[in-house]
Formats: C-alpha cells, structure tokens, sequence
C-alpha cells in the first residue's frame, strides 16, 4: 500500500489515478503538515505503508528566497522525519525532486551523474532533501523532474504556466515571456504513469523524468497559443529585464538517462503531451 502524501495537487491527483491498482492512499495538508512531524510518524507508523510517496514542496521560488526556514522545513527536515519513519517500516521512499538543482551552465541535458549547483534558496532546500534521501533512506526512488502542469494546476503557485497564459491570453494582455531559460515542460499526467511503471521494477535511485524535448518558456508559451487556436499578443523578453528575486538557471535540461538505460523511458515529446492536456 502507498502513502501517497500532497495528494490534492497536480502531480499527486494523477498520482491517484496512474497508481490505483497498487492502493494509493491520499494525504493532503488537512490529514497532516509535512512539517508537524510527530503527527506525521502517528498516521504513517499506524498506516505501515510499503511505500511513502512524497509530492509535498513549499517551492513558491521567489518566495522561498525571503522564507528560507519554510523552504528548509518542507523540503529538507520534513524530508528526513518521513526518511526516518519509512526506514523504520521498511518501506520504500519516493520523493520528489527539482531540475532547478543544477546552475544552467551546460549546454546539454544534465543525467543523473552530473553535478548539481544551485542558484537559489529553493533549489538549496531541494537538494538538502535529495542529499538527506540519498544518504540516509535505505530504500528510496529519487525523481527530479522539471516544468509541470497538469489538470490540477499547481496548489503551491496558485495555478500552472499554461492555465496562466490561457487565461493572459483570454483577457487580450500583453504578454511578455522569457526566452532565454531552456527547459522541458513535462505534463504530470505522463510523470504519474512513468512512476508507476518504475515503481514496481525495485529499480531504486536517482531518476530524471521529464517529457523529451526542449523548449525556452517563451517557445513554451507559442506552442500553447498555437494548440490551443488562441490569438496571444506574445513576445520574447530576457531575465535581465524580466528580473525576479531567486536566478533561475538558464539551461536545465534533463536527460531520463536512467530510465533509457533500463529500458523503461515511456515519456513522449513535450509537445505531443501538451496537446494530450489541452485536448
Ligand atoms: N511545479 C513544478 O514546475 C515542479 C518542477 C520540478 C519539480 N517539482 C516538484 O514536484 C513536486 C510536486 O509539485 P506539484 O507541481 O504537483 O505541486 P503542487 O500542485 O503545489 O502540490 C504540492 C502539494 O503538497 C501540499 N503541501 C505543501 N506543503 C505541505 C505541507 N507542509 N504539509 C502537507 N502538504 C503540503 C500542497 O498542499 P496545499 O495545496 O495545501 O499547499 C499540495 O497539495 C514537488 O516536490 C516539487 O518540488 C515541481
């Protein structure tokens, strides 16, 4: 049986769907905070999950600039307290990790064995998370994935890129989007089913899972207005001018070496995924 925790949003509500036959569990925020940590080992020790799926992040980035100690109480402390409690139930740990881990210097997507650097206080307080699961979960899947929407939309941001530029878009705005930031969109729904399907295979580690491709947000943005036959007065603009308070990386492509290695890659091109979502 799966604890499945952040079960209300957008990657958790596919995750109840791709894993029903294996017993999902849901948790969301009103069963318990991440970060109360005894209630937290209560439910789970009495539930005696197989496997704790973690999707709960505090990962507003900009904001997790001016409240570092909520970033690193979400994503890294809560991380161990569940690290602990699956170790003590033997079970297996799956969390939930960010491409925003590495510095967007390289020019070619990032694998599993390249060398995060992070730029932000968000992305710090990921990678404490992935370093706390890497060197003290027994049995763990780690998962870094990039760019999501889903049917959802995302809770901690109040709405998902593609839901905010329909909406931009509807209202006759000018909208101004970057294009110098790479990344691969990735739809939830397509990031639920590849979990399920490596979940089972007892393959632990480090995963990246994303849809395959690459695009700037401002490519992104195009290819939205273009599936969805909206009329969108869209131009290209640069971080330096579109200047937020946490750097984002410019490039952070991620390979799913792994999963190509094992034979498991089921991810489509993250074009065809955002027509499946806008259909
Ligand atoms: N979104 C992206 O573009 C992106 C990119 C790369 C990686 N990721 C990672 O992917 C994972 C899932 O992201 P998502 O887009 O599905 O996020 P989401 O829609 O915001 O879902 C996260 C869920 O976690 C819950 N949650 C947050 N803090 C909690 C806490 N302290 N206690 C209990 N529940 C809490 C939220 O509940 P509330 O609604 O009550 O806040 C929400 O339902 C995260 O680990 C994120 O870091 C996301």
């Amino acid at each position: 049986m799966i604890a499945l925790l952040g079960a209300n949003g957008q990657l958790g509500q596919d995750l109840q769907q791709a894993l029903h036959s294996q017993d999902p569990r849901p948790f969301t925020r009103k069963d318990f905070d991440v970060t109360d940590h005894d209630r937290a080992r209560s439910v789970l020790m009495d539930l005696r999950p197989d496997v704790i799926l973690n999707t709960t992040a505090y990962h507003r980035v900009d904001d997790c600039e001016t409240h570092a100690e909520l970033a690193y109480r979400v994503n890294a402390l809560a991380v161990l307290n569940l690290i602990r409690i699956a170790n003590e139930l033997n079970a297996v740990l799956v969390h939930i990790s960010t491409d925003y881990v590495f510095d967007g210097k390289a020019s070619e997507p990032y694998t599993e064995k390249s060398d995060p650097f992070p730029l932000s206080i968000y992305a710090n307080s990921k990678l404490a998370g992935e370093l706390l699961v890497r060197t003290t979960a027994k049995k763990y899947f780690l998962i870094r994935t990039c760019g999501l929407y889903g049917g959802a939309g995302s809770q901690g941001k109040g709405g998902n890129f593609v839901e905010t530029m329909r909406a931009k878009a509807r209202r006759g705005e000018p909208i101004k989007v970057v294009a110098d930031q790479v990344v691969t969109p990735t739809y939830t729904v397509d990031l639920a089913r590849q979990i399920a399907r490596v979940l089972p295979t007892g393959h632990l580690g480090l995963f990246h899972m994303t849809n395959e491709g690459s695009c700037t947000w401002y490519e992104f943005a195009r290819a939205i207005f273009e599936l969805a036959g909206l009329e969108a007065d869209l131009s290209p603009t640069t971080s330096e001018l579109y200047k937020t308070p946490a750097i984002r990386p410019k490039y952070s492509v991620l390979e799913n070496a792994r999963l190509k290695e094992l034979g498991l890659n089921e991810m489509r091109h993250w074009r065809d995924a955002l027509a499946a979502y806008l259909k």
